[in-house]
């Protein structure tokens, strides 16, 4: 069935358009912060800023992204690398899916593209973990094509701008925004101009007190004009985190404590941990023992509680309750993780684990000390 094109919402002129684009990318070469990945021109470096910058702040970034690339300096030296040493170098990033897409991107850049990253939003599109905002910004940043990107700040700035309606998430709205941004790009300098909207909306047309006496584009805002700038975009209202309480079995043997690697998916996917079973928040000893029984696949017997490590995370309230575990049979594997294995917190330290997990590591092992 033939599906009619979508009329845009907002038709801006070419005149609106050129007054935006070129001012905002003036403002931009003034303006702009000195941030390491915009000294390079390496594409997988630069692929690399975008994926930590995705979830996490800049200031966050900057050590993770050194250090990162001088451990995996290529998309080769990734690619060959064990995936456990990867999410090592993650942690405390958190989104830890990042690094495993990563991951396997750079085994997809050697395998089908010789190691080098293709050079199209299009073809970096087919790669683990790019979607739209990651293939524009490595397509515009490290290769000068024209390729749009809208992420929260960009969908902030242009909703001002253009006055798009509608909330964040909504489709039609965010068609909308993409094909702005499409408007936008074209022109020289696209990757610094898409830098531009970013670094406008972290700094200037920012989501409170907004500094429109500062701005360069306020000629062309409409939301300025119209004194909606305060109420475009309206806030996204977000479901309360969920309560999420996991007991974890400390079990000691010689020097070493049993740790155990998460599934693939969900939560803390692929990380290693103090092997996990999910409880209610008031289970009864007798449940917990059930639990962590079926976990780990043999029978175990609660000994003491060792403490308790509570931390917010953007979806859950999680609760982790550390218990001393003892049993007849020290399991080697459970078809409830991918791997068991026995060994000492120092050892363990070195494979990836979550902050939360290694708090509640750090707890233990100073209770036992
Ligand atoms: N946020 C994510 N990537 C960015 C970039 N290249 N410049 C400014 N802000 C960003």
């Amino acid at each position: 069935m033939a599906t009619s094109p979508r009329v845009p919402t907002v038709t801006p002129s070419a005149a609106h358009l050129a007054s935006i684009r070129a001012p905002l990318l003036a403002w931009y070469d003034r303006n702009k912060r000195d941030l390491p990945w915009r000294r390079t021109k390496d594409p997988y470096a630069i692929w690399l800023s975008e994926v930590m910058l995705q979830q996490t702040q800049v200031s966050t970034v900057i050590p993770y992204w050194e250090r990162f690339l001088k451990r995996f300096p290529t998309a080769l030296a990734l690619a060959s690398a064990p995936l456990d040493d990867v999410l090592a170098g993650w942690k405390g990033l958190g989104y830890y899916t990042r690094a495993r897409n990563l991951h396997r991107a750079a085994q997809d850049i050697v395998s089908r593209f010789g190691g080098t990253l293709p050079s199209t939003a299009e073809q970096l599109l087919s790669l683990p973990g790019f979607g739209r905002y990651t293939a524009g910004a490595v397509a515009s940043i490290a290769f000068g094509e024209e390729a749009p990107l809208v992420d929260g700040n960009v969908a902030r700035v242009l909703s001002r701008l253009f006055e798009v309606e509608g909330l964040p998430g909504d489709r039609e709205r965010e068609a909308t925004l993409w094909e702005l941004a499409g408007l936008l790009v074209k022109g020289e300098r696209p990757g610094d101009f898409n830098q531009s909207l970013m670094e406008h909306g972290a700094t200037t047309c920012r989501p409170e007190n907004p500094l429109c006496l500062l701005c360069p584009v306020r000629e062309g805002c409409v939301a300025f004009k119209k004194g909606r700038v305060a109420e475009l975009p309206p806030a996204k209202v977000r479901a309360a985190p969920k309560k999420l309480t996991l007991a974890l079995a400390v079990w000691a043997h010689a020097d070493t404590l049993l740790f155990a690697r998460r599934a693939d998916s969900g939560l803390f996917g692929g990380l290693w941990e103090l092997p996990a079973a999910e409880v209610d928040e008031d289970a009864t000893v007798e449940e917990t023992t059930l639990r962590l029984t079926a976990a780990l696949g043999t029978g175990v017997k609660l000994e003491s509680l060792l403490g308790t490590v509570k931390r917010q995370l953007t979806h859950r309230d999680l609760t982790l309750r550390m218990y001393r575990v003892s049993g007849p049979k020290r399991p080697t594997h459970s078809a409830a993780f991918q791997e068991l294995r026995w060994c000492t917190p120092a050892e363990a330290a070195t494979l990836g684990m979550s902050t939360a997990m290694q708090r509640a590591l750090d707890t233990v092992v100073g209770t036992q000390a």
